[in-house]
């Protein structure tokens, strides 16, 4: 989530009067602001259609502060919609998580909910094995607990057009809303589909105020999250593949001494990275406006809630132009179909707005598909290409480009060895797209780029923020672990092999540990090579087993090479071990999980299902871990 403008909450929240006004709830589960968006989306439209009907937008977490007042207030709901997306291995995002776990898990309350109305749309990615968990789960738990289901749930696909998916759940609702919550004097509204055009108040300031803000964000928080990131210096930068790779993955160090920020081995790192100055020049070429300007946004309804509860993504500290490109703007990826409507309300050549508007139509569906999607035509290209459509500041920050969201990492280090650095592995993002242009990562491309403090005392720094993982190390270091990391997806490992060096250190006693690991070429992409083989000779990992798929006739797979030690494995598995998988959701994830369960049928002597029951079991009891992405 992009850094929210501090904006205090009223010490004492005005008690709710019952003026008998029908009242929905619109709850979001949000990670980076899509469902956020489309819930307060849904609730502007919402407001329009049904005058007598109060709308609540609201975080899942900032709902309740305990489960008691979970179920006590969920009780008193007679209309819900829920906004949910289904993160990484299937999980809630961070702000839905204390509410899913306290609802998925007293299934025991009866039709508690038979007075509640509801509709739940799911945010995922069909590529992904648990596509869109969460909502289905919590979807399901509602019918089970009574509640009456307004419209089936929403399975937004992210790896097609989510808004699309959204916009079509959107029309089956109304009708049934209708029938609720229709008022005689509710006046016919059909659904625009030429959403009004969000936009920012803008204030110009004249003088260059020295703001904090503008320095970033003041460290020494009690606790830092998303909202409140820790600036860190990059301390340390070493590029891990050799000259002989066509490719690159840079190790950086974040110091994080002194700043109270702490972290546990398997945590993962949010990091709020910078535009390159080049994109940034191309945005102001764009926008025709000098990067000094220096202006704030401001959103005119104050209705209390941090963004006066409109669909407008969140607004920023005041800053000049360039700051504001560089830290807060998505300038890099495909335009969503709003941000085509609001710069064809500012193309000045009619023609170009009429493409735009297609573009965003449901009948220029499969155009959209191709010439944004498949082309991967960025928010800059588009603007580039429709050199007509010059929006206005307050237009741009709040309806083309969305924020600028900070990407996570695993962290690959343990505090037991390193507890004032932060270290990431982190592989270059830089491909040719189909337009021949080149698209590189906003963050890896940072990183690479970045100037450690060992280099000069003018080092680069971001702010970052620690989030809590379950990827954790058995409690007793002499349970077995099988690991499973290709790639970057070592990092978490790297991170557990620190640990068990500093457990070993101290005395403890270690079980086997068995890690495989598996890149292109011995010669290229080896990361880390000299230190696991030090972790080997240490007996921190008692068997390092490799698999290179580029370096033979054939491709070799770490997968491949568990099959080859399948009798290990399960005898690991067997002695209570754990086993634990990092890296590519969609391809080698998916694959090893695949392997790990035909090697639970052979070695076990079992029918597939029973297989499958032994490795869900193994899930949840927490001997199946895994960190993908
Ligand atoms: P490849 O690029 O040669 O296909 C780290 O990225 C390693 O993971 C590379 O050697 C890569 O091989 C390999 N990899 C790619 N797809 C994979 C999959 N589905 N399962 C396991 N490993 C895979």
């Amino acid at each position: 989530e992009p850094p929210k403008l501090v904006v205090p909450k009223a010490a004492v929240e005005p008690e709710e009067v019952d003026d008998g006004k029908k009242k929905v709830t619109i709850f979001f589960g949000t990670q980076t602001g899509t469902a956020e968006g489309f819930a307060k989306a849904l609730a502007e439209e919402a407001k329009a259609r049904y005058q007598q009907v109060k709308f609540k937008v609201l975080d899942l977490d900032d709902y309740a502060a305990d489960d008691e007042e979970y179920e006590e207030k969920m009780k008193k709901e007679t209309f819900a919609l829920f906004f949910l997306a289904t993160y990484g291995d299937g999980e809630p995002t961070d702000n839905a998580a204390r509410f899913y776990k306290w609802f998925t898990e007293g299934k025991e309350r009866g039709d508690w909910l038979k007075n509640l109305h509801y509709g739940v749309f799911g945010l995922g990615n069909r590529q992904y094995e648990h596509f869109n968990k969460i909502a289905k789960e919590v979807d399901d738990i509602v019918a089970e607990q009574g509640g009456n289901r307004l419209v089936p749930v929403g399975l937004g696909d992210d790896d097609q057009c989510i808004e699309d998916d959204f916009t079509a759940w959107r029309e089956l609702l109304w009708p049934e809303l209708d029938k609720l919550l229709r008022d005689e004097d509710d006046a016919t509204v059909a659904t625009p589909y030429t959403a009004a055009v969000l936009e920012y108040r803008v204030v110009y300031h004249d003088q260059v105020e020295e703001s904090i803000s503008e320095n970033g964000y003041a460290n020494g928080n009690a606790v830092y999250d998303a909202q409140h990131p820790c600036r860190a210096n990059v301390a340390i930068k070493k590029e891990l593949h050799t000259p002989a790779s066509d490719r690159s993955c840079t190790h950086l160090e974040f110091d994080i001494s002194g700043t109270g920020l702490a972290y546990e081995t398997g945590d993962h790192v949010g990091v709020y990275c910078e535009n390159l100055i080049e994109t940034v020049e191309v945005a102001e070429r764009l926008l025709s406006l000098p990067p000094q300007t220096y202006f704030s946004i401001h959103t005119d309804k104050e209705d209390g809630t941090p963004l006066g509860g409109s669909s407008l993504t969140p607004p920023f500290p005041p800053c000049t132009l360039r700051t504001a490109l560089t830290r807060y703007a998505d300038l890099l990826s495909a335009p969503k179909k709003s941000a085509l409507m609001a710069l064809a309300a500012y193309a000045s050549d009619s023609n170009e707005a009429e493409r735009l508007k297609h573009l965003a139509s449901p009948a220029g569906k499969e155009d959209y598909a191709d010439y944004v999607v498949a082309n991967q035509r960025s928010i800059l290209e588009i603007m580039a290409e429709f050199s007509s459509a010059k929006p206005p500041l307050g237009v741009f920050f709040a309806a083309v480009a969305p924020r600028l969201q900070p990407r996570f990492y695993s962290i690959s280090s343990s505090p037991k060895i390193a507890r004032n650095r932060i270290h990431v592995t982190c592989a270059l993002v830089y491909e040719k797209t189909p337009t021949g242009r080149i698209h590189k990562g906003v963050c890896s491309t940072w990183m690479k780029n970045a100037v450690p403090s060992e280099e000069s005392l003018d080092c680069s720094s971001a702010p970052i923020f620690v989030r809590t993982s379950n990827f954790r190390l058995p409690a007793d270091p002499k349970v077995p672990i099988v690991m499973i990391g290709p790639g970057t997806g070592l990092a978490p490992f790297r991170g557990f092999l620190q640990e068990r060096l500093a457990l070993k250190e101290s005395g403890a006693e270690l079980g086997p540990a068995v890690l495989f690991f598996g890149c292109r070429n011995r010669q290229m992409d080896f990361i880390y090579e000299d230190e696991l083989n030090n972790f080997v000779k240490a007996g921190v990992i008692s068997e390092l087993v490799l698999a290179f798929s580029r370096e033979g006739s054939t491709k070799e797979y770490v997968q491949h090479k568990m099959s080859q030690k399948a009798s290990d494995v399960w005898n690991m598995i067997s002695e209570g071990g754990y086993v634990y998988v990092c890296g590519d959701a969609k391809g080698m994830a998916r694959d090893v999980h695949r392997t790990l369960h035909t090697i639970v049928q052979e070695q076990g002597s079992m029918d597939s299902t029973k297989a499958e029951g032994f490795v869900k079991n193994l899930q949840m009891t927490g001997r199946y871990l895994r960190d993908v992405w």
